[in-house]
This record gives C-alpha cells, sequence and structure tokens, in this order.
C-alpha cells in the first residue's frame, strides 16, 4: 500500500529546513503534500499563489512531492486527501509545546490522524521563516537558509517596495 503523508504549514517564505524535512519525508512515505495553509498568516510578505509557485519550482525535479494549499481544518484536509500521517518539523524543544497541542487537537478533532515528527539537520535547527523576513528586511544575509529561489523573490519584494 502507499503511503501518503501531508507536511501541513505557512511556508511564508519556504526555508532551507523545510525543504530538509520534505526531503526526509519523501524517503519516509511514498509521497509527500506540502499542503499550504491559505488563512495562516494573518499579513503574509508572499501571496498563497507565490508560495505554490515557488514550492513547485523548487521541487519541480521531485516525483513525490506535491504541492498543494487547504482551507478549513488541517485533519479534514488529510481525510479529503486521504493521507495516512500529517508531517511536522521539530526544530529545538521550545517548538514541543505549540506541536504537542496541535497534534492532541487534531486527534481529537479526527482520532484517525497520525502525526509523526521528523527533526531536521541541525544547521536548520535556528531557523524560521519569521526569522528569515525579519533578517531579510533589515539588510541581513540569509544565503544558504532558504532556496535560491526564495532569495531571489526576497529581493524582488524589495525593489518592488522601493518603486
Ligand atoms: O507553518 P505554521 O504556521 O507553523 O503552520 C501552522 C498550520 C498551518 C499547520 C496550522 O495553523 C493549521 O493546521 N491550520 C489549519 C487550521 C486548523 O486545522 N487548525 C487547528 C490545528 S490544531
Amino acid at each position: 500500500m502507499l503511503t501518503l503523508a501531508v507536511y501541513p504549514g505557512s511556508f511564508d517564505p519556504l526555508t532551507n529546513g523545510h525543504v530538509d524535512i520534505i526531503a526526509r519525508g519523501a524517503r519516509l512515505f511514498d509521497r509527500i503534500v506540502v499542503a499550504i495553509a491559505v488563512n495562516a498568516e494573518k499579513a503574509p510578505l508572499f501571496t498563497v499563489e507565490e508560495r505554490v509557485e515557488i514550492a513547485r519550482a523548487v521541487f519541480a525535479e521531485h516525483p513525490a512531492v506535491e504541492v498543494d494549499t487547504f482551507d478549513g481544518l488541517l485533519v479534514d484536509y488529510v481525510v479529503r486527501r486521504k493521507a495516512d500521517v500529517i508531517v511536522r518539523g521539530l526544530r529545538a524543544i521550545s517548538d514541543y509545546e505549540f506541536e504537542f497541542q496541535m497534534a492532541l487537537m487534531n486527534r481529537r478533532l479526527n482520532a484517525m490522524v497520525e502525526t509523526v515528527f521528523m527533526m531536521p539537520a541541525e544547521q536548520y535547527t535556528y531557523i524560521s521563516s519569521r526569522l528569515i523576513k525579519e533578517v531579510f528586511a533589515l539588510g541581513g544575509r540569509v544565503h544558504g537558509l532558504v532556496p535560491e529561489l526564495v532569495e531571489a523573490r526576497l529581493h524582488d519584494k524589495v525593489s518592488a517596495v522601493a518603486k
């Protein structure tokens, strides 16, 4: 039987930490869906369409990776997709509390939905989309922390604002 995993998140923007988890998930499961939450961020930097386009381009050569969007409850999306598990990344103990709450709430909403946690490579354990946006906005270097396409798109955003 083929196993399908859903890796949900805001991905605003996609970081190399996300890419690392997706690559690990793709080795563990037959297929992994990067599921971009439509309304997770109140004021996102990248539109959902931009985030989808970026993730599709980054994983264009990886047939086991699919990029999709979802609205509403994650467990409903997981059921709709007939997926087996939710994958979430755990970077540090500080992630644990929120992830534990989400996993148990999702289990309460649907007892059939299981969450699997995966640890990224240690060089990515301190990266978050929020920090990337903040560092970049203040002129810091994010090279090596996000895919090159994301870095280019961050520069495009700044140029668009400067115009
Ligand atoms: O990248 P993020 O912001 O940590 O991802 C959080 C996300 C999108 C996975 C979470 O907010 C979510 O699942 N949202 C969908 C709505 C939902 O099901 N909420 C209840 C979760 S317990």
